[in-house]
């Protein structure tokens, strides 16, 4: 794997393997690596394409700062977890390589209604910045394919829609599915500061996404929400929301709705971890 700090080296690496006739496939990381990264390497190997992989923790789209502060770094596994994957280029850049004219926001996003519900509306700004990032490295490494993991399902939506409104509508993006630990907690950077006892809990998101798919034919959305809620709550987690939307465009449901595409979407802080995770329900 060769590793590249540089713009301008990245590009012109990128630019002999694209006059190859290779085509690049892009997976952007605030590093923290884990099995669900790794699941996005290798689905782009396996559709073929050359793997670029990205590791920067983007200041802009961290509305809390302390979030950041104690986001987790740990580049050196990092780097083995990517060789032993079979990652063929990794771009690890500076802030000022990113930001060279420091880090206010340079292009304005507008992400309309995505932008003020759950994750927009919990934490203001950051998917403009998330936004701000995703076009600076796109515009960087010019992939053929992104590959983005759905357990970030709005920000998934958030890049879709970059896609179309950015100027980028030729690049090909993948969501793939959440990678779980045995319990079912979703792969995540930030569960690495989780004490034992609340790793044991934080299995509990999943347990209610479960059973807000299963009980969709005997029990109203209105009284699942509620038991979610009480139930999280009493296992000790700060509960942000317990939702049902619909699949395409997010629009938050009161009830279970027969025959649309619906996700269940949960978000909630044990100490002072925010967990979230999503699940596409089946239709019974
Ligand atoms: O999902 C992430 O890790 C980040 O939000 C991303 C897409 C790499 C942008 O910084």
């Amino acid at each position: 794997m060769v590793i590249f700090k540089k713009i301008e080296d990245l590009k012109s690496y990128l630019s002999n393997i694209k006059n190859n006739g290779q085509k690049v496939g892009f997976v952007p990381t605030m590093g923290a690596l884990h099995n669900g990264h790794i699941s996005l390497i290798e689905k782009a190997k396996a559709d073929g394409y050359f793997t670029v992989c990205s590791i920067f923790v983007n200041p802009t789209q961290f509305n809390d700062k302390k979030d950041l502060e104690k986001y987790p770094v740990t580049t050196n596994d990092d780097i083995e977890f990517l060789i032993n994957a079979g990652c063929k280029v990794l771009f690890l850049p500076s802030v000022d390589e990113i930001y060279p004219g420091g880090e206010q926001l340079t292009r304005s996003f507008d992400f309309g209604y995505l932008d003020t519900i759950l994750e927009g509306a919990k934490r203001p700004g950051h998917f403009k910045g998330v936004g701000q990032v995703v076009a600076r490295l796109l515009d960087i490494v010019e992939p053929t394919g992104l590959f983005m993991g759905q357990k970030d399902y709005q920000q998934c939506m958030v890049v879709k829609m970059l896609l179309k409104t950015g100027n980028y509508s030729t690049i090909h993006m993948v969501i793939c599915p959440t990678i779980r630990e045995a319990d079912g907690l979703a792969m995540s950077s930030r569960n690495r500061r989780l004490t034992q006892p609340q790793r044991v809990i934080s299995a509990t998101i999943y347990q209610c996404l479960i059973s807000i798919e299963s009980k969709q034919q005997s029990d109203k959305f209105s009284l699942v929400k509620k038991q979610c809620e009480d139930l999280l709550s009493a296992k000790g987690f700060n509960v942000e929301y317990v939702a049902l939307a619909d699949a395409d465009n997010l629009t938050l449901l009161d009830e279970y709705e027969t025959g649309r595409p619906m996700v269940a979407l949960i978000a909630a802080k044990i100490g002072e971890i925010r967990l979230i995770d999503n699940l596409l329900i089946k239709i019974a």
